[in-house]
């Protein structure tokens, strides 16, 4: 019995966002898996958690160093982080920012450092410059805004507050763990009928407190991955115009590649766009014969 590709038709898209976030990869994921279900499914690099929230497994461990992505969905999972108080608090939080603008996003951003709130992580998550998520060397929260005083419309908070229903809905009534884990620690957990995806951060970008990756971490993921006791896929970048991951060809070789295309835009015309790339390395089942990278 397959559980897996689940016909994803539409997307749902979490309230919180990261740097490598797979939103626009969900689907070739998901129709690229092939599990049962009858275990857990195991994220040891969720991030946004967009994945995990699409394929939706009856039973997941939900894995991530940064404590306050850990946080945010616990919160949502206890019930009280919710579409009222969501609401609730972007109002209040976008009324001041209106009014006080980029003095009010630093005051909460101190207020986040000092005290780690949650709903704090969401607004600042919401109104920073560009998205992003990014943590200075001491784990604290370093981006500045994103220099929008208006940014919660209407709309706009009724866009997160739906988000954030949507998720809880999902959550609701599946037996999901989130843990603060190294993504070592997480895999130790593996058993036999499970699945585990990988997402690791890309090798050398996107550096600081939650997320140090380096070539030797890159490759001691390899081989973690290989000795597995389950069923694995992970996400990586393969290639583009200019270079090829070199680490895929190197360290994955014993796995099946799947390939996707997609466009982003270096500049503001339709013309200027460049493809990335992206694989999908899959453990090749038992007895069947190895494919070459
Ligand atoms: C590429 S992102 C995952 C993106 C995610 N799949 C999504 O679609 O949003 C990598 C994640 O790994 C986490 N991370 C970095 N180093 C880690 C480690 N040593 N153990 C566990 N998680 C780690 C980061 O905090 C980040 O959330």
């Amino acid at each position: 019995m397959s559980f897996l590709p689940r016909n994803i038709i539409k997307i749902d898209v979490p309230p919180i966002k990261c740097q490598g976030i797979k939103t626009k990869l969900v689907k070739f994921i998901s129709q690229n898996i092939q599990w049962t279900g009858e275990g857990k499914w195991i994220e040891p690099f969720l991030g946004s958690g967009v994945v995990a929230f699409n394929i939706r497994p009856e039973r997941a461990l939900l894995a991530d160093t940064n404590k306050h992505i850990i946080s945010f969905y616990r919160g949502i999972q206890c019930g009280d982080i919710n579409k009222h108080t969501v609401r609730q608090v972007l109002e209040v939080m976008g009324a001041q920012l209106s009014k006080g603008g980029v003095d009010y996003y630093y005051e909460i951003r101190k207020r986040f450092n000092e005290s780690a709130s949650p709903f704090d992580f969401l607004f600042l998550n919401r109104s920073c410059f560009n998205g992003l998520m990014r943590f200075n060397g001491k784990g604290k929260f370093n981006v500045p805004f994103g220099h929008k005083p208006q940014r919660f419309s209407k709309a706009y908070i009724t866009k997160i507050v739906n988000q954030v229903n949507a998720i809880a809905e999902i959550i609701k009534g599946r037996d999901w763990e989130f843990v603060v884990s190294d993504w070592e620690e997480t895999l130790t957990l593996a058993q036999f009928g499970d699945f585990v995806y990988l997402d690791p951060p890309y090798i050398g970008r996107h550096a600081d407190y939650f997320n140090t990756w380096d070539n030797d971490d890159a490759i001691k993921l390899s081989e973690v991955a290989a000795a597995l006791p389950c069923e694995y896929a992970l996400s990586m970048w393969l290639e583009n115009q200019y270079r090829r991951n070199t680490h895929v060809d190197e360290h994955w070789q014993d796995t099946k590649l799947v390939t996707f295309d997609h466009f982003y835009h270096i500049g503001s015309t339709e013309s200027l766009r460049n493809s990335i790339t992206e694989a999908l390395l899959l453990k090749i089942p038992m007895g069947s014969k190895v494919e070459a990278v």
